[in-house]
């Protein structure tokens, strides 16, 4: 440690370690990320269009409330994945009857093997942490075996006036056009943001982008 500060994961298992460390320690509005409905992403998901039937993964979902609402709005293939156990415990324990075929599961999105393709990919606040190269082409290598040809991209991180750090850790923050960048073979369709409140008042800024990948 330096600074008080945790050291930055740079392994699996570190990074495995430090995101159960983080949903151990406290409850879902001890984070600042956590948002009870999660505006932006529901209203670009919902500019998708896409079929209650289509799959659906969240990545790096934590205690997102995104697969509730996802439900609640009669998606039926949904599928969030997240380096905490702790974290996907109260996400089944809070989902309960209605939301059982939710598929929930312990993984890297750094090294994800998907059973099966996905017509959108939704990441909020996991791709910011994406410091160095390779992790991301790491990410991407991810998304390109996950996602269906002509499939949704939606991805929010920190924007250029947002926070320089996450939980502790240092992050990348994006303007629209930079984040679109990122991702090369799919195609910008709309950008969108917010200043997220933080559960103790201050505010985020937040950059979102949908694309969509070539077909
Ligand atoms: C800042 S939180 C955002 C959580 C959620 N997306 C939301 O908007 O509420 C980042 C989440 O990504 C997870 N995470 C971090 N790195 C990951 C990785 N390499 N693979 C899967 N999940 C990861 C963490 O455990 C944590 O739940």
């Amino acid at each position: 440690m330096l600074g008080g500060r945790p050291d930055r994961p740079q392994d699996a298992a570190s990074r495995k370690d430090f995101w159960e460390g983080v949903h151990g320690g406290t409850e879902v509005d001890g984070v600042s990320w956590w948002q009870s409905v999660p505006g932006l992403s529901l209203g670009l998901v919902d500019e998708t269009g896409l079929g209650r039937e289509r799959p659906v993964i969240d990545v790096g979902a934590g205690w997102s409330t995104l697969v509730d609402h996802l439900v609640e709005r009669g998606y039926r293939d949904l599928t969030a994945i997240d380096l905490s156990v702790s974290a996907l415990r109260t996400v089944r324990e809070r989902l309960g009857p209605t939301g059982a075929q939710v598929v929930l599961e312990v993984a890297d999105v750094l090294d994800l093997a998907p059973v099966k393709r996905y017509a959108l990919w939704h990441d909020r606040a996991v791709y910011h942490f994406l410091t160095e190269p390779d992790e991301r082409a790491d990410y991407l290598a991810s998304l390109d075996r996950s996602l269906e040809p002509g499939g949704w991209l939606v991805v929010a991180t920190f924007g250029p006036d947002g926070p320089t750090t996450c939980s502790g850790l240092p992050i990348v923050r994006y303007s629209h056009p930079e984040l679109a960048a990122q991702f090369p073979g799919y195609e910008l369709v709309s950008t969108a943001g917010e200043d997220h409140l933080t559960p103790w008042g201050t505010s985020q800024q937040f950059t979102a982008v949908l694309m969509r990948r070539s077909s």
